[in-house]
């Protein structure tokens, strides 16, 4: 099986990629805007020009319709589109958890998907809503897997094959769901059912669907978040590793008069401003949209800008490691994105295997930061250091001298560190002056940790009171030597 996906970049779970397919290589993260077969909002064959690679579309809806059939089946799916790169399709699976039924089996949906010269096919999955019972979320699973396999044994070559995790909210059914299918070597794997959870703005058990999923698959496949369209969310479910998405949302959002940012959604009604400068806001007053005979199509312009703009800053992030910066920027714009960034710290352990071990200046962006991998990477590593004889400690800088044996610098939320790391990666964190109740709380346990391992050393710990204030600071061990100073204190000169 030839590796259809390639990892250029990383950061946290999430990564820069290349995937082949028959009609072309795509870089991922990325999102697939969705076309409807029977009415082009804005033509496929422009889509490039918003920076799409690939597209996304139903097989379903173009195998039911003669005049759609005829022409996929005589001169292919491209040439029904009009778009010459790579074409992802779905499978009746969304018309089947919408009307309950379709007409077609799994076996036929993958012949005419090959048929019609499809680049990523899907089988007939079973699209398992949150919150069923276990036994439904059980046995539909199971159905999902024979279908999985099924096709997987029909496609041998040409088209690539996802493989859909299912398992709706049972985290356990996702990771075994994932592991299942691993084996057989699907090319893409898409998380699916996830759009009711996204539509009821519960990210935080998307995050654990995601993370479920993500640790029965291998690290190496590309994972694709079907039905996530809004770029509010795209940092976040990138730092959690997923590399595809589709938007129907550009369209169905404008049709609605909705305009994305990436912190929400206005409706373009509520708009005094454009806060947006693409080649439509630059153009039009949001007066002019508002009255403006293609309105819809003007919005479904400006929401496809930022939904591309919104990849190529993800990018940028990781090829900086500062896409976990990006990602605590995006959830502070709605109460459930804080609780999702909240959720995906709790996966930290997880994450910590997957991020880089070194990456650029890591900036302090709020109370989560104290909770991110590189912390918890060094608190892990505490009792590899060996300290010794009379050690300071200092919540200043410093610099050696004779009078201590070992000068360590204290930094919340990082915590205490020998001062000759200070200017290596993650301990050049540029952090603001006044800390955080749990970012001090994390630099105060570790630095705890590190003197009750090292019970033999001397302490002196210099700092202000914004520090020794701190509940936790009671629990230092009674032998260290306290000194505090007011932060402007010149008594760094004497050191
Ligand atoms: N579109 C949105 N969710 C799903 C899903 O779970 N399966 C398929 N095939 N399509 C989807
Ligand atoms: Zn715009």
């Amino acid at each position: 099986m030839p590796t259809v996906f390639e990892i250029l970049h990383k950061d946290a779970a999430g990564r820069i990629g290349k995937l082949t397919t028959p009609h072309g290589v795509v870089e991922t993260p990325t999102v697939m805007p969705v076309i409807n077969p029977n009415i082009q909002t804005i033509p496929a064959h422009e889509m490039r020009s918003f920076g799409a690679q690939i597209l996304i579309t139903n097989s379903y809806i173009i195998s039911r319709k003669d005049e759609l059939r005829e022409v996929a089946l005589k001169d292919g799916l491209h040439a029904l589109l009009g778009f010459n790169g790579p074409i992802m399709t779905d499978s009746g699976s969304f018309q089947l958890s919408v009307y309950g039924d379709v007409e077609v089996t799994n076996e036929q949906i993958i012949d005419f998907q090959q048929k019609i010269g499809t680049d990523i096919g899907v089988p007939l999955d079973i699209p398992t809503a949150p919150d069923v019972s276990r036994d439904q979320a059980e046995s539909e699973l199971e159905i999902t897997l024979e279908r999985l396999k099924e096709a997987r044994s029909m496609v041998k070559e040409g088209m690539l094959l996802a493989g859909p995790v299912q398992g709706s909210t049972y985290y356990d059914l996702r990771q075994y769901s994932a592991e299942e299918l691993t084996p057989h070597n699907f090319d893409v794997y898409p998380i699916g059912a996830v759009v009711p959870l996204m539509e009821n703005y519960r990210y935080a058990e998307l995050v654990d669907v995601i993370v479920a999923s993500k640790k029965g698959l291998s690290p190496v496949v590309p994972v694709h978040l079907f039905g996530a369209g809004h770029p509010m969310m795209f940092a976040l479910a990138v730092a959690l590793g997923c590399d595809l998405f589709d938007s129907a949302a550009y369209a169905l959002y404008a049709k609605d008069g909705r305009y994305i940012t990436t912190s929400g959604t206005y409706h373009i009604e509520d708009l005094s401003y454009l806060p947006c400068c693409c080649p439509v806001c630059l153009e039009h007053t949001a007066e002019e949209i508002k009255k403006a005979p293609n309105k819809v199509e003007l919005l479904a312009r400006h929401n496809l800008y930022v939904t591309f703009q919104e990849i190529n800053l993800i990018k940028q992030s990781i090829r900086e490691g500062n896409l976990l910066e990006l990602v605590d920027m995006r959830c502070r714009s709605h109460p459930s994105m804080v609780e999702a960034l909240k959720r995906l710290y709790s996966h930290v352990d997880w994450i910590e295997t997957l991020d880089p071990a070194s990456k650029s200046t890591f900036f302090y962006t709020g109370p989560e930061s104290g909770l991110r991998p590189e912390i918890k990477r060094y608190s892990d590593r505490l009792g590899r250091l060996e300290i010794k004889g009379k050690v300071l400690i200092s919540a200043f800088p410093i610099r050696k001298s004779e009078e201590y044996d070992q000068y360590l610098r204290f930094k919340p939320p990082i915590g205490t560190y020998p001062i000759e790391l200070s200017e290596v990666y993650p301990f050049n964190a540029e952090v603001p002056e006044s800390i955080d109740y749990e970012a001090m709380d994390k630099a105060l346990l570790n630095t705890i940790d590190l003197m009750s391992r090292n019970a033999d050393a001397q302490f002196t710990f210099i700092c202000d009171e914004s520090v020794a204030n701190h509940p936790r600071f009671t629990e230092l061990p009674e032998n260290v030597e306290v000194i505090i100073r007011g932060s402007s204190d010149a008594f760094s000169s004497q050191l």
